[in-house]
């Protein structure tokens, strides 16, 4: 394996089962994985950066060759700044396939050495998403089968005050 830095970006509002077991077949595969948080996306997160950077660092201390950091602006050129060779993204089911193939093939447009690498996620995760984590969390669900305790804890006191 030539490319050693890998970036695994995504909104993570909050990280859930899915996303850890892509980071740690990711992990698997590259000297160092930077798991990356986006400040700025179109959506509205429940979370704010600084709490889903907190989550996710209590989430995955333990890991070895895994950091989290957070980033405004291109991707790529986050990218390049932190000589990362490769974008790892999920791939859950068909229906993320176009929207995906889209990023994948406007990243290689804006940067061309920098390829996207897709992993499937363990077949137990692959409907999960974080806004259906939000939401059966809001509405009083168990969400001890998608998220970590800790996750849970913080989810089960952002709705509290909200
Ligand atoms: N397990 C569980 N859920 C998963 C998952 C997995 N393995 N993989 C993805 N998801 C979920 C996410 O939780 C998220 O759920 P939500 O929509 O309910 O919140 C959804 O699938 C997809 O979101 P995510 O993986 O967080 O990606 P995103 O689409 O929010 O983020 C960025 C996309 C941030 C990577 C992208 O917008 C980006 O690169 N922005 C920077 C600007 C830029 O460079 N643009 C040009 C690139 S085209």
């Amino acid at each position: 394996m030539k490319r050693k830095i890998a970036i695994y970006p995504g909104t993570f509002d909050p990280i859930t089962f899915g996303h850890i077991d892509v980071i740690d077949r990711a992990a698997e595969l590259f000297q160092h994985v930077i798991v990356l948080v986006a400040k700025n996306t179109s959506k509205a997160p429940l979370f704010t950066i600084d709490e889903r950077l907190a989550m996710i660092r209590e989430v995955l201390r333990n890991k070895k060759g895994v950091s989290v950091d957070c980033f405004d602006g291109l991707l790529v050129e986050y990218a390049g700044r932190h000589k990362a060779g490769v974008i790892v993204r999920g791939l859950r089911a068909v229906s993320d396939f176009e929207y995906e193939f889209q990023m994948a093939l406007t990243n290689r447009k804006l940067a061309p050495a920098i390829d996207t690498v897709f992993l499937v996620p363990r077949e137990g995760y692959t409907y999960l998403n974080s806004s259906i984590v939000r939401e059966v969390a809001r509405l009083g669900g168990d969400v001890s089968d998608f998220v970590p305790g800790s996750v849970q804890r913080r989810l089960t006191r952002k709705l509290r005050q909200g």
